[in-house]
């Protein structure tokens, strides 16, 4: 099934990579990757996001989380073409982001994301509507991941809310208590329960899961008038997969590990983690741990392995027994990536992600508010 991004009607597609990508066997790979960088010079930047592939990562001009991926693509101005690899709502935030000449590539339009899609533009609306019928739109504020679709992002500036990512879902949140008495929190419930719990200090009861499968998300008129935090139910299937039981038996398997993992994550294994924090701030605690710390990491299987190879003085580990990579986001891999480059190369411009105008403009007001945070 392609997800994310064959299923998002607000992006327009771009030409099918059917029978021109090379093999993967291609011994010569890297060194067509490198001469088709070297031939696009400063006309192309490429972003990786920390949960790719290394054979992608090796090319990315810049490594970064989600927030700093989109706020490289706002604030470079110069490159005319931007290769991203990572997946189809974070490259229509950068297109978003960019000037009218800056035209965003996706190496693979396969690549989106499971999680984005749990929240669909129609179902938001829907539940907008039951929140206006009992009278309690007008003082809420919707703040949406940044791992929704461009579609999302729109309808949650044109009600006056933001974007957030990981690195910055309690600073969004606090943000949107000060200006409204409830927050819609799209459409990651657990970043939204781990926020408003152990970041804003809010009690579980606080918080009502509104289910878009539902009438009326599943919940009394009452429940979502006393809710402060109404959580769209969505959760990531990789940061999901993590248990207690995990913690329990990497505690028993690792003497004095600590465990750190993503607030993606259940309410109950955040709870239990020695560090909770959002991709940029997992890689940061790992690289300035003592040498022989010991960590057990709950996020991407692609980024624990680097963590692991990058800070070899610590032992790092993955979370769980059973190895997990994120599919969507290796979707993008060499071949992918030497395809979109080469054809740039060859004049021929494919899988531009381009998001419709009257959805980018309501969606950058959102994006902008993100930016803007304090
Ligand atoms: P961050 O990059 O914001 O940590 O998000 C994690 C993620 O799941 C990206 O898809
Ligand atoms: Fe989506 Fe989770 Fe993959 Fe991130 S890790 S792209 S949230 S499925």
């Amino acid at each position: 099934m392609l997800l994310g991004a064959a299923a998002d009607p607000n992006s327009e597609r771009g030409v099918s990579c059917e029978g021109q990508l090379p093999a993967a066997s291609d011994e010569s790979l890297v060194e067509r990757a490198i001469a088709a960088k070297k031939a696009l010079g400063s006309k192309a930047m490429v972003l990786g996001h920390h949960y790719q592939r290394d054979e992608v990562i090796a090319f990315a001009d810049i490594r970064g989380d989600s927030f700093k991926l989109a706020q490289a693509a706002a604030e470079n101005k110069q490159a005319e073409f931007i290769f991203f690899c990572g997946v189809h709502f974070m490259a229509e935030s950068a297109d978003i982001l960019t000037t009218d000449n800056q035209k965003v590539i996706l190496p693979d339009l396969a690549a989106g994301c499971s999680m984005a899609d749990m929240a669909t533009a129609s179902q938001v609306e829907d539940c907008w509507q039951v929140l206006n019928k009992i009278s309690v739109a007008g003082k809420t504020i919707p703040i949406t991941y940044m791992n929704s679709s461009a579609a999302i992002k729109a309808f949650t500036g044109k009600n006056n809310g933001a974007v957030c990512t990981s690195s910055n879902a309690a600073r969004a949140m606090k943000w949107a208590f000060e200006k409204g008495e409830k927050v819609l929190f799209l459409p990651d419930q657990h970043l939204g329960r781990n926020t408003a719990v152990l970041s804003l200090g809010l009690k579980l009861s606080d918080c009502v899961l509104y289910n878009p499968w539902k009438p009326n998300g599943g919940l009394t008129d009452d429940q979502i008038k006393n809710a402060k935090v109404i959580l769209w139910r969505g959760h990531c299937s990789v940061h999901g997969r993590f248990s207690l039981e995990n913690i329990k038996q990497v505690r028993e398997r690792i003497a004095g590990v600590k465990v750190l993992v993503h607030p993606e994550c259940q309410h109950d294994v955040v709870s239990n983690a020695d560090v909770v924090g959002s991709t940029e701030m997992i890689i940061k605690t790992v690289k300035e741990s003592a040498a022989g710390s010991k960590w057990a990491v709950g996020t991407e299987l692609n980024l624990v392995q680097r963590l692991a190879i990058e800070n070899p003085d610590k032992q790092v580990v993955f979370l769980d027994k059973t190895l997990c990579y994120c599919s969507t986001m290796n979707r993008i891999d060499l071949p992918h990536l030497v395809w979109a480059m080469e054809s740039l190369v060859g004049g021929q411009l494919v899988n531009q992600i381009k998001v419709k105008p009257e959805v980018a403009k309501y969606a950058k007001v959102a994006l902008d508010q993100m930016l803007a945070l304090p």
